[in-house]
């Protein structure tokens, strides 16, 4: 098989971040991306192209349902289920309290943080990757808006900002850092999809900012996160989190921040009011 060396080492980070991988990481990379590729010509050879929905299909199956797309995995029962009654916090939570016991299963975010880890992104990065969609226990609209919010008073300022900006970059390619348009939004988002004026805006001015690769990277480790077999746990980040996420002594939820709110939120769903 052919392979692309730009794009293979732009999809590990660029290579800045190749040049900090043993070789051990950079065989296993490169067999995982041979890999990608193989699928993808094997789909093309079929010829069998998914079939997407338009914008106005998916709006005509809005009245379809009983929740809103945008609402809360814990706020919803998954695929029209009820939900199930869950097991109260500790009374001084820690963020490891929060993803055993509400931002379950968090595979998605930690397959993406496992991803910053080996490809050798910063601690920023690799931290910002491992919170990037855990606030979708809560809320699912404008997530990078919310979940950057939320984590401000806890995490560093390059986080915060990778974590708010990844949502608006994901819809904006970029294969020099290894980021493409995924499928996978011509399904969710309509194949005619055009993201929002406030979105372009968006991508507009964290493309010129100094800072415009943190969020980047978080985007390019997304596109590899979604392994429904991948073997993942929070213990690899703990030292990270030690060191970067300020962990208030009374408990999330409890310490009067500004988004203490959210954390009591996560912590009690079945509030009524
Ligand atoms: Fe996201
Ligand atoms: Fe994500």
């Amino acid at each position: 098989m052919e392979i692309d060396r730009r794009a293979f080492i732009a999809t590990l980070g660029g290579t800045a971040a190749v040049s900090l991988m043993d070789s051990e990481a950079k065989a296993e990379a490169l067999e995982h991306y041979m890999e990608e590729q193989l699928d993808e010509q094997a789909a093309a050879a079929q010829g069998q192209a998914p079939q997407n929905p338009t914008v106005a299909e998916l709006e005509a199956q809005i009245e379809t349902r009983n929740y809103r797309r945008g609402v809360g995995n814990l706020f919803v029962g998954g695929q029209g289920g009820k939900v199930k009654r869950l097991e109260p916090m500790p009374k001084k939570p820690t963020l490891q309290d929060f993803f055993r016991l509400r931002f379950q299963p968090a595979n998605h975010v930690l397959q993406s943080a496992t991803r910053a880890m080996k490809t050798g992104m910063t601690e920023e990065v690799i931290l910002a990757c491992l919170l990037h969609d855990v606030v979708q226990s809560m809320i699912k609209v404008d997530h990078g808006w919310w979940g950057a919010q939320m984590f401000e008073p806890y995490i560093p300022e390059k986080s915060t900002f990778a974590i708010r900006y990844h949502a608006a970059l994901r819809f904006f390619p970029d294969s020099d850092a290894g980021y493409e348009y995924p499928d996978l939004y011509y399904r969710i988002f309509g194949q005619d999809y055009q993201p929002p004026e406030y979105i372009a805006a968006t991508y507009k001015m964290v493309r010129n900012h100094k800072w415009y690769m943190e969020p980047r990277l978080v985007t390019v480790n997304d596109l590899y996160a979604f392994d429904p077999n991948a073997k993942v746990s929070i213990e690899p980040f703990t030292d990270i989190i030690g060191r970067h996420f300020k962990s208030p002594k009374e408990g999330l939820g409890n310490d009067n921040s500004p988004s203490a709110h959210m954390w009591r939120t996560l912590a009690n769903p079945d509030a009524p009011l």
